[in-house]
């Protein structure tokens, strides 16, 4: 193993940066910057090497890691890898109460361009410390760097003697770094080389020195409400590698801080009470007397319907006033006038049956329905075929009425 600590000064503990080539045993202390690269460069050799030996160092890899025998990490351990031709890197703080178990964390690197997968296991050991945590902590929001960025050793080093510079603590140790993106912050236009920022909190064991604390001053809160920059002299010390937003520093004396009721308040109106945890069903299933369920859904309403029914056919069958309730109902001159209507409508029906028709000629058969023959139109003055119109009209045939009778048998037209 060769877990490399980054030490800024003899007594700055910075972070413990552990090279994945290492075996994967790391023994990071709670309260303090936990930063482990995983490296491309190392995984590489796992899979078979690239055809064009210049590009050797292309294979797109990107990584997976997981508390081994869960599928995500652990809450305090995040991890960033921008892009598959870059390192991941884990990173985090633990805490006091994460110390004890090791934490097995499985990483699993996927080569994109073979589709193959190699597997390594990381133990993080992490070391309970008595001095951790520092009581002093600031937190520095950087604008001109990416998360990742910042995790390189060199660069976390360069800023953490920045910052013992205008602080002068007696120790000094990064506890913690967030991209700003986690915060609510946006992803930059890639334009101009922006970055997305990033929180870095430091812990050291004096009081903040009055360089860190002149953002408290009226003159440079009006410029931080006015949105115009502080004017903090040891700025420059930063300057030429990090802007730092000198009104989004904070600053927190741990000694000091009030306890966070732990009770929590009364639940207003509309939130339901606690009610412990959750007891889901047994998993065997208890019979069911659907007898209920019957009565209510088949049987009531086929009562209902067997009384409708009963009903309905007692007052249709039973209860029926025919004709005989109409004429005891109406007046007796009604009737006769009714009837004496209908009698005289029956004569002049049965009157028009027996009237004699006159038939159109195109209605006359032409064959003789019984022997076949063709029944040549008869006319009784003989006209000459030549002079007859090829339409006959009635008027025509006015003497012809009883053709029919002594064509063809009688019942055809009665
Ligand atoms: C570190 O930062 C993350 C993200 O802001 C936060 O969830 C976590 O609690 C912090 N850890 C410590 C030890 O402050």
């Amino acid at each position: 193993m060769a877990s490399i600590g980054i030490f800024v000064g003899l007594v700055v503990v910075v972070t413990i940066l552990s090279k994945s080539h290492a075996d994967r045993n790391v023994y990071p202390s709670a309260g303090v910057l936990f930063v482990h690269v995983l490296e491309r460069e190392y995984f590489k050799g796992e899979f078979p090497p690239y055809p064009k030996a210049g590009d050797s160092s292309n294979d797109p890899i990107t990584f997976n890691t997981n508390l081994k025998g869960y599928p995500d990490r652990p809450g305090w351990l995040r991890y960033i890898q921008r892009t598959p031709h870059s390192d991941g890197v884990l990173y985090g703080s633990p805490t006091a109460e994460h110390v004890g178990k090791p934490t097995i964390i499985e990483i699993t690197a996927y080569n994109k361009r073979t589709f193959e997968t190699a597997r390594h296991n990381l133990v993080i050991n992490i070391m309970s410390t008595e001095e951790f945590p520092l009581p002093y902590q600031a937190e520095f929001f950087i604008k001109n760097m990416n998360v990742e960025e910042m995790l390189a050793s060199e660069v976390l080093g360069d800023f953490l003697g920045a910052v013992k510079n205008v602080w002068q603590p007696e120790r000094l140790n990064a506890i913690n770094i967030t991209s700003a993106l986690d915060r609510g912050g946006r992803v930059p236009l890639p334009i101009n080389d922006l970055k997305e920022g990033v929180y870095v909190m430091v812990g050291a064991d004096v009081q903040f020195s009055s360089c860190l604390r002149e953002v408290e001053t009226p003159q440079n809160q009006l410029r931080c409400s006015q949105e115009m920059e502080p004017v903090i002299s040891c700025d420059k010390k930063f300057r030429a590698q990090f802007h730092i937003d000198w009104c989004k520093i904070s600053l927190v004396d741990i000694t000091k801080v009030v306890p966070v009721r732990s009770n929590r308040p009364d639940p207003g109106i509309g939130v339901l009470p606690d009610i412990g945890e959750y007891n889901p069903p047994s998993e065997s299933l208890k019979s069911r007397d659907y007898f209920a369920d019957f009565l209510i859904t088949l049987a009531v309403p086929s009562a209902v319907a067997l009384v409708l029914f009963i009903i309905l056919a007692y007052s249709m069958c039973c209860r029926r006033e025919g004709v005989q309730k109409r004429n005891m109902q109406t007046p007796d001159i009604q009737l006769v006038h009714h009837s004496s209507i209908q009698k005289s409508t029956k004569e002049l029906r049965s009157m028009s049956k027996n009237r004699e028709i006159s038939w159109p000629l195109s209605t006359l058969p032409v064959f003789h329905p019984v022997s076949g023959e063709v029944v040549p139109p008869i006319h009784p003055d003989n006209y000459e075929t030549t002079s007859m119109p090829l339409m006959q009209t009635q008027t025509n045939l006015q003497n012809q009425i009883q053709i029919p009778q002594q064509q063809i048998s009688g019942k055809w037209y009665s």
